[in-house]
């Protein structure tokens, strides 16, 4: 069942969730070829957005796919069709660029108009229990993308490798899916960045490891600064987890999320450590205020 409290903006038309189609020629469709990004409000305003529609051109960019809105055409789309979504709460917006209508043809030229949705939905925010016990993930055994391959770095509607991922995980009953590289290195998460801390260092995979450079991830460094703790990028493998005092995972929706368990293996304590809660409290409140400020 699609959620139906949605309101979906298809090339400027908003539409309900029930009446909300594209055709089956589009690209994005036949071939996941297309981009997208997830964004969402604080105080009902979109959070970073500039970083994020920075991301979304950039990925687009490495399809040879154009977006011909300016931002700010995309941003007052994003206004008119949140607008009356979850009106006393927070909004989660995804936006998706495809390739648009076109014959059966890989050739870029065939479609020549992309199609822009935005999909705008009540902010599920996580459970207080899960930032309060932890959650328990897997180290899944299909490898992230090799970046000659589908690159991690564009932000794809091809997300079959996230989707075998995460299936290992749901099988598990998981809350995440850790993913190596082609190197054996702890890349991240199905659908978050993943950080580490050790000796009060908050550690992070770089970026030649192959991964999403996510928004909330570039955030953290900032944060980490405000703190007065260390955040830098080092490369991580499967045996160091056995020696971090604790492990969190970053994403828009999810902000700085605990993890206690890695495949039945006990992270630190086993409990959620106090950097990444001090990281949690930062994060929420600089988004707090930022989206005071930019109102
Ligand atoms: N996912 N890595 C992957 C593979 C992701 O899909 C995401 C985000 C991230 C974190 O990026 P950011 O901090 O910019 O959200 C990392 C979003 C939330 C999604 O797929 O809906």
């Amino acid at each position: 069942m699609y959620p139906v409290s949605a309101t979906v903006n298809i090339d400027g038309r908003i539409t309900d969730a029930a009446t909300a189609t594209v055709s089956v020629f589009d690209h994005g469709f036949l071939f996941g070829d297309g981009v997208y990004e997830t964004i969402r409000t604080y105080n009902r305003m979109p959070f970073l957005l500039a970083p994020h529609l920075a991301r979304l051109r950039a990925s687009a960019a490495r399809l040879a796919l154009d977006i011909p809105p300016d931002d700010n055409e995309l941003a007052a789309r994003l206004r008119d069709t949140m607008a009356e979504v979850n009106v006393d709460g927070e909004v989660t917006l995804r936006v998706l660029v495809t390739r648009g209508i076109g014959p059966l043809s890989y050739d870029p030229a065939a479609c020549p108009t992309p199609t822009i949705v935005i999909i705008a939905l009540p902010h599920q925010a996580v459970p207080p229990e899960l930032h309060r016990d932890g959650v328990r993930v897997v180290v899944a055994s299909v490898l992230r993308n090799h970046p000659r391959s589908v690159d991690p770095s564009i932000k794809s509607n091809n997300l079959l490798n996230n989707v075998l991922a995460m299936q290992e995980a749901i099988r598990d009953n998981a809350y995440e899916a850790i993913l190596l590289n082609h190197r054996g290195e702890l890349a991240e998460c199905a659908q978050s960045n993943l950080f580490a801390v050790r000796d009060g260092v908050v550690l992070t995979p770089p970026l030649d490891a192959g991964l999403l450079e996510g928004v909330t991830r570039n955030f953290l460094f900032g944060v980490g600064e405000d703190l007065g703790i260390e955040v830098r990028e080092e490369v991580l493998r499967e045996a160091d987890l056995d020696s971090v005092d604790e492990l969190f995972l970053t994403s828009t929706t999810r902000e700085v999320v605990p993890i206690v368990d890695v495949g039945g293996l006990q992270v630190g304590s086993g409990r959620p450590g106090p950097v990444t809660g001090r990281m949690l409290r930062r994060v929420r409140e600089r988004a707090d205020a930022l989206s005071q400020v930019d109102g």
